[in-house]
């Protein structure tokens, strides 16, 4: 795929491509969200309301996209989310950005319902990936898990706070595609027409989720269900903070709690020894209706910002939207959709390039703003758009007290210490307050 003229130059192309080489059903299930799908849309819509200031004639030359995330070095700040039961789209599965992404110097998040077992990645993978997992009331369930984990290496942990239980998803619904897929004769007509996807399903079936089998080999294809309903019975509205705490006292490594959109919720993550949160509404796969994850970052980087890593995940398609979010105080970002997308184009070579897309976008857009290095991105590059005549250049006015609060950012985006700004310019900006984003570490 790389070198390939005729291969997606962005991610579109990739979901485009993906659109017609899956069958509606799996395609849906990709790509689709909660009831209206309105946070959906808002992740991609809200990050595309940050303008972009570039600086001129700044020698930047080429920039370094190296960042870390839990002490970790990456390559470049992006990567790849957990995302379950993707053996559906193709048999790389969940394996794929476990080996693409080492590749390009970067980190994958394997879910804990993927297709893959535990053990089967810590033999495939080049190097431990990431693990996610959702915390359960039954400790031994995540205990399990957290061994199985530890055994094979894994060096952060993920878990997931959004799912107390699955979101309505209403594609899936119209689809019959739920826990219990049917071959209704509309799902027949569209697997048939996608012999090759049926073809490679076929010879190598990957539908469910390993991880939670009693038997760790030999899963006959009967316990399917039954694998899929235990899978899935783990998201309990039950779990609550000192779960949490327990997984922390228990997990003897780096931790990420993924799905936490308020600031206090952060702040308690890292008060109970989170090494950062990751700022997400699950792709508006689970409550519709929350703001986009990129309105929700600058108050939670402020809370937390200056003692943990802050990612943001939900709604990248472009590498000036990771630009965006690390101005506004992310450390890195993760992609959910557009890497399966790379999937079911091209397994794990398609993964890959749709990782190689996006670090080239996000290297030429740090050209393009005059930035030496991703790690440099703050503030001063961003603004939120108001209106075509009300936008305020840095010149005008200090570009990063754009009042953001008022289109419904959450903090102003000014970061600089207090004693450097004008305040009786400040006053009646972004609501009269001065409030300081936490710098990345
Ligand atoms: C098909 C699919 C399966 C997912 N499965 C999981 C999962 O098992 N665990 C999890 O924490 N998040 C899961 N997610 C959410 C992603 O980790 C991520 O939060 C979301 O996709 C980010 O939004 P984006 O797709 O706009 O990048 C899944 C997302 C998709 C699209």
């Amino acid at each position: 795929m790389p070198g390939n003229l005729n291969a997606p130059y962005n991610v579109e192309r990739f979901r485009a491509r993906a659109r017609r080489r899956l069958p509606r059903p799996i395609f849906d299930f990709v790509d689709g969200a909660a009831e209206d799908e309105l946070t959906r849309g808002e992740n991609e819509s809200a990050l595309r309301e940050l303008y972009l200031w570039p600086r001129a004639l700044m020698a930047a030359g080429k920039p370094d996209l190296s960042s870390t995330v839990c002490g970790l070095p990456l390559s470049m700040p992006l990567i790849c989310a957990p995302t379950g039961y993707v053996g559906v789209v193709h048999p790389d599965g969940e394996l794929a950005p476990a080996v693409a992404a080492p590749r390009l110097g970067t980190a994958a998040v394997v879910s804990s319902a993927a297709t893959y077992s535990l053990e089967e990645l810590g033999e495939a993978c080049p190097a431990p990936p990431w693990f996610q997992l959702y915390p359960t009331v039954d400790h031994r369930v995540t205990g399990d898990l957290m061994e199985r984990a530890v055994a094979i290496g894994v060096p952060v942990l993920v878990v997931t706070v959004d799912v107390p239980t699955p979101g309505k998803r209403e594609r899936d619904l119209a689809n019959h595609w739920t826990i219990q897929p049917q071959l209704t004769a509309r799902n027949a007509a569209s697997f048939a027409a996608h012999p090759a996807w049926a073809a490679r399903l076929v010879a190598r079936p990957r539908i469910f989720a390993k991880n939670y089998a009693d038997e760790r080999v030999g899963v006959r294809p009967r316990d399917v269900l039954k694998l899929l309903r235990r899978s899935t019975g783990l998201m309990q509205p039950t779990v609550d903070w000192d779960d949490l705490a327990w997984i922390r006292r228990t997990w003897p490594d780096k931790l990420l709690i993924k799905g936490v959109l308020r600031p206090d919720d952060a702040r308690r993550a890292i008060d109970i020894g989170a090494d950062g949160v990751i700022v997400s509404n699950h792709g508006g796969r689970q409550l519709d209706g929350t703001p986009a994850s990129i309105r929700a970052l600058p108050a939670v980087a402020d809370a937390v910002g200056q003692e943990a890593d802050v990612l943001l995940d939900g709604g990248i398609r472009r590498g000036s939207d990771v630009v965006r979010a690390l101005a506004l105080g992310a450390k890195a970002c993760l992609i959910g959709r557009p890497w399966v997308y790379g999937l079911a184009v091209g397994g794990t070579a398609g993964v890959q390039a749709v990782l190689e897309v996006l670090r080239d976008e996000i290297e030429r857009t740090l050209i393009l703003l005059g930035c030496p290095a991703a790690r440099d991105v703050d503030a001063g590059y961003v603004s939120a758009a108001r209106s075509f005549t009300t936008a305020q250049a840095p010149i005008a006015a200090p570009l990063s007290r754009v009042g953001v609060s008022r289109l419904g950012f959450t903090r102003s985006l000014d970061r600089r210490p207090r004693d450097q700004v004008d305040d009786a310019r400040l006053g009646g900006v972004a609501g009269g307050g001065h409030l300081r984003l936490g710098s990345r570490r």
